[in-house]
């Protein structure tokens, strides 16, 4: 029993699923990412990188996904197949393995935020934050706190497309950009702050022909609009309008750097103002640090604030978690709807499915932060490359006349469906392919490290 093309759900209003697509764009990838890969990679240069990256390669492939999402209104698997035939099939499964892959160790950084909001508002984080971080972030606390946010995000799934996804993203993105200007607008008050403008934008423009800065420009470009592995595919499955795809995913592209950028005009002037540079490698080991700076350093600062400070990283945990939550829910609706469509499972047994093996697949990562940190090296950034590199050749290559019929419902402008169709044919999959190839050996690395591990 499949689910007829009539009963499927669908988008209640063209906000929602905008609102929907920006959440899943929106997350900690915005937060913690952006922040210290651009202050590493020369900051205006880092930028300037990752908005031409954004531009050739994020815009086209996720008008791409879109696209196929909509003309095929089916989950991923069943799209590209039913669109290109069963060759495409192992692409498909790549999107879920991605998706559950790119969960097991985001719900655990998730799960970070959820204590830390908690003990956040109560006080309760310890003068001694890096003690705090080695008790609470890895080991059975970690777990403890994991296992909650999955089930949230496990129950938003359950709710469907319309109660679940919808309402969610049309209550907390408005929320999460509330507190985010809040928190931008209260780091600006800080004293010694403008030298952390400084540091997050200096135009250090010889980086602009670094390999390393360039491909991370390119990694986080993709991670942070939710690229490679069907997420907004599936969002654009459940249309039924006619929207301007180009137009949407444009706009989804916008909100997130804003809300990546505002991120960094917090996060650096709290980080100059309370001396915290030293603490967290500033202009070193910043990068090796994933951790560092959200959850030890800025705690440590705002905990010298006391009754305010505790407010103050009360919001900003909750703003995380916030982020976190509306792209999870992106990363676990890509199994469930393929399972809903493959095997005729309902909504709630799918989710608690995959939610189970979600959570079975990541304890590797919250018993031990350098599976997590491979994890996220060779799934968050290699495997979604790979994906949204076959996802261009098969946009581009297999049904491109198609495709192009269906971008014309909402986009009758020919030439800008010829620049688009041009992107996607011969700019994305070479720009891809070096970036992938610079890539691979951290990939193999990242895969020892996982086995090690194991
Ligand atoms: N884009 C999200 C972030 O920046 C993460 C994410 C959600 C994602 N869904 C995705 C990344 C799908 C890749 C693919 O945090």
């Amino acid at each position: 029993m499949t689910t007829s093309v009539t009963e499927r759900s669908s988008w209640g209003t063209r906000a929602g699923f905008l609102l929907a697509a920006v959440g899943s764009a929106v997350g900690l990838g915005n937060m913690w990412r952006f922040s210290y890969v651009a202050a590493e990679g020369g900051g205006a240069a880092f930028v300037l990188l990752y908005l031409l990256f954004v531009a050739l390669i994020g815009i086209p492939l996720m008008t791409a996904e879109f696209v196929v999402g909509r003309l095929a209104k089916v989950s991923p698997i069943r799209a590209l197949t039913g669109l290109a035939g069963p060759a495409w099939r192992p692409l498909g499964v790549l999107y879920v393995v991605a998706g559950v892959g790119i969960l097991s160790y985001y719900g655990v950084i998730a799960g970070w935020t959820v204590r830390y909001a908690i003990d956040g508002f109560r006080g309760a984080i310890p003068e001694n934050t890096a003690a705090y971080f080695g008790l609470v972030g890895t080991g059975w606390p970690a777990v403890a706190a994991f296992v909650p946010f999955l089930a949230l995000t496990v129950a938003i799934v359950v709710g469907g497309v319309k109660r679940g996804l919808e309402r969610t993203a049309v209550l907390l993105m408005p929320l999460l950009f509330a507190l985010l200007v809040a928190l931008a607008i209260w780091a600006a008050t800080l004293s010694g702050g403008g030298r952390g403008y400084g540091y997050y934008l200096r135009p250090q423009l010889a980086e602009l022909l670094n390999p390393a800065v360039i491909t991370s420009a390119a990694g986080q470009a993709f991670f942070s609009l939710s690229l490679g592995m069907g997420a907004l595919m599936t969002y654009a499955s459940y249309l039924r309008s006619e929207e301007n795809l180009g137009f949407e995913a444009a706009a989804v592209a916008v909100a997130d750097f804003a809300v990546a950028f505002l991120s960094g005009l917090v996060i650096f002037p709290i980080i100059f103002h309370f001396g915290l540079g030293p603490a967290i490698g500033l202009g070193g080991a910043i990068s090796d640090n994933t951790v560092g700076t959200l959850f030890i350093a800025l705690p440590a600062g705002f905990r010298t604030l006391g009754a305010v400070g505790d407010v103050v990283s009360g919001a900003f945990f909750v703003m995380l978690l916030l982020a976190a939550l509306t792209s999870a829910i992106s990363l676990l609706e890509v199994p469930v709807a393929a399972a809903i469509d493959a095997w005729g499972w309902t909504r709630t047994r799918a989710a608690l499915t995959f939610g189970g093996v979600t959570l079975l697949a990541g304890l590797p990562s919250a018993f031990s932060l350098e599976f997590l940190d491979a994890a996220n090296k060779f799934v968050g950034d290699f495997l979604l490359m790979v994906g949204g590199f076959f996802t261009a050749l098969l946009v581009g290559y297999r049904i491109l006349p198609q495709a192009d019929a269906e971008l014309a419902r909402g986009l009758s402008h020919r030439g800008a469906r010829r620049a688009w169709a041009v992107f996607v044919r011969y700019v994305v999959p070479p720009v891809l392919l070096v970036v992938l190839v610079f890539l691979a050996g951290a990939a193999i690395g990242a895969i020892r490290t996982l086995l090690g591990v194991w």
